[in-house]
């Protein structure tokens, strides 16, 4: 049974107060409606931008149900593309963001650059500019020993994170962000137990004792080498090149937001900053020009469930694929439920790259379409641990007319209205 393609404008997926928005959109062109938006309302903003690395990204993608048994990436598919016609080109886009970055932060907000040593120089002097050399905070060394190891000169592995306030009355909370005490980096310290029994490390400096208690917390510097990169095997390892580890960004959002805020990330890749907020209560705008890059966000978003049946609340705005996929879908209704079927899905790009039927789909969900509006209520995404679609989901009445979203492997989201079987 053939299903009807339908266009929507926005998504809404699962029931609640939306967590936030994932936009596809590229910058420089949504920076006026991003004014519009959003200017004064954001907290924080997380940049990880391209690094001017002259080199083009992948995600190293699973297709169907073999793929994510096997976990062996099956395909690479294009990403983003980090090369540029001259260092100025890169330095101007970077200029007209970080411009829009200001524009819309509080003027308690803070704003974190990640960079690592081909642009760092640039950022710096870019950051003072813009934001003014009084208002640096911190040069975050974020340090790790992933990746390879070069033999002509010593090995990279560190990247660089600028902190930079919006204005003297920036939030910041070094308390939110407590870390283990390290035996190894105190070493040099003396020990000692005080009158009242508690133990410490002490050093004195310019003839002054500084105490460090075992019972209190320690805090970061600002050299975080207690943040290990993704491993090759790491499970939160999506196939996105560059994704960044959740607890890099849970550190950055703890220290700079409080709950309810609202965090922003211009370049959000694989939501890695979407998923620390939802999980940490915070609300998120995160923009990506890439299809996969919201593709696989959503994706991740569906498994951060906190508590709830399906994931947390969020709303998608992207462009619909186009009308050139045959699917076939029905809808059963009943009194209190609906029952949705896929049965099949077929696309031109599909069979191009001699990808097979719903091998080509990576994530469907089902629900109700009102206005322009497609609002998710049950979801199914392929992941290591159900690498199966299911064909049929069951989902509660609401008002609006059933509808099915389908996601293709290449991110390509597409509407459809399931046939009706009485
Ligand atoms: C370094 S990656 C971000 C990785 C991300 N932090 C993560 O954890 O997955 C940079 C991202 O910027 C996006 N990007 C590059 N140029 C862009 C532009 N002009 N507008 C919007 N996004 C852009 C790319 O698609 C890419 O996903």
């Amino acid at each position: 049974m053939s299903a009807t393609y339908i266009r929507c404008a926005a998504e809404r997926h699962f029931a609640g107060e939306s967590m936030g928005t994932l936009m596809q959109a590229s910058l420089p062109a949504c920076a006026q409606e991003l004014r519009e938006r959003f200017a004064g309302k954001v907290q924080m903003v997380y940049l990880d931008p391209p690094f001017n690395t002259g080199k083009k990204f992948e995600m190293k993608a699973r297709i169907g149900e073999k793929g994510y048994k096997t976990g062996s990436p099956s395909l690479s598919l294009p990403a983003y593309d980090d090369r540029w016609e001259s260092r100025e080109a890169y330095l101007n886009m970077m200029r007209e963001t970080l411009i829009l970055a200001r524009d819309l932060m509080k003027k308690e907000g803070t704003i974190f650059l990640h960079i690592d040593c081909r642009m760092h120089a640039h950022m710096r002097l870019l950051m003072d500019e813009i934001f003014g050399e009084s208002n640096f905070l911190n040069e975050i060394i974020w340090s790790y020993q992933s990746g390879g190891r070069a033999r002509t000169y010593f090995p990279r592995k560190h990247d660089v994170i600028l902190f930079y306030a919006k204005s003297r009355s920036y939030y910041f909370s070094l308390k939110s962000v407590p870390i283990a005490r390290s035996e190894a980096r105190s070493n040099h310290m003396k020990r000692g137990v005080d009158e009242d029994g508690r133990s410490y490390r002490s050093i004195i400096s310019a003839g002054k004792e500084y105490r460090y208690y075992d019972d209190e917390p320690a805090y970061p510097g600002d050299v975080w080498d207690d943040v290990s990169h993704l491993q090759q095997k790491d499970p939160q390892r999506t196939g996105y090149d560059t994704q960044k580890p959740v607890r890099l960004l849970e550190r950055i959002i703890r220290c700079s937001t409080q709950e309810g805020d609202l965090v922003c990330d211009l370049f959000a890749g694989s939501g890695t900053t979407a998923v620390a907020a939802a999980q940490l209560g915070r609300r998120f705008l995160c923009v990506d020009q890439s299809p996969l890059a919201v593709a696989v966000a959503g994706k991740r978003l569906s498994q951060t469930t906190m508590g709830k049946p399906m994931g947390v609340s969020y709303d998608v705005e992207a462009p619909c694929g186009e009308d050139d996929c045959q699917v076939e879908a029905e809808v059963f209704p009943a009194i209190t439920s609906y029952t949705v079927h896929l049965s099949s899905f077929e696309s031109e790009q599909a069979r191009e790259a001699g990808i097979r039927g719903m091998d080509a789909v990576d994530q469907w969900s089902a629900g109700f379409v009102q206005g322009d509006t497609y609002r998710a209520c049950v979801a199914n995404v392929r992941t290591v641990g159900t690498p199966k679609l299911e064909a049929t989901v069951e989902m509660p009445v609401c008002a609006g007319e059933p509808c099915i979203m389908i996601v293709d492997i290449w991110g390509n989201r597409r509407f459809y209205l399931p046939k009706r079987r009485y």
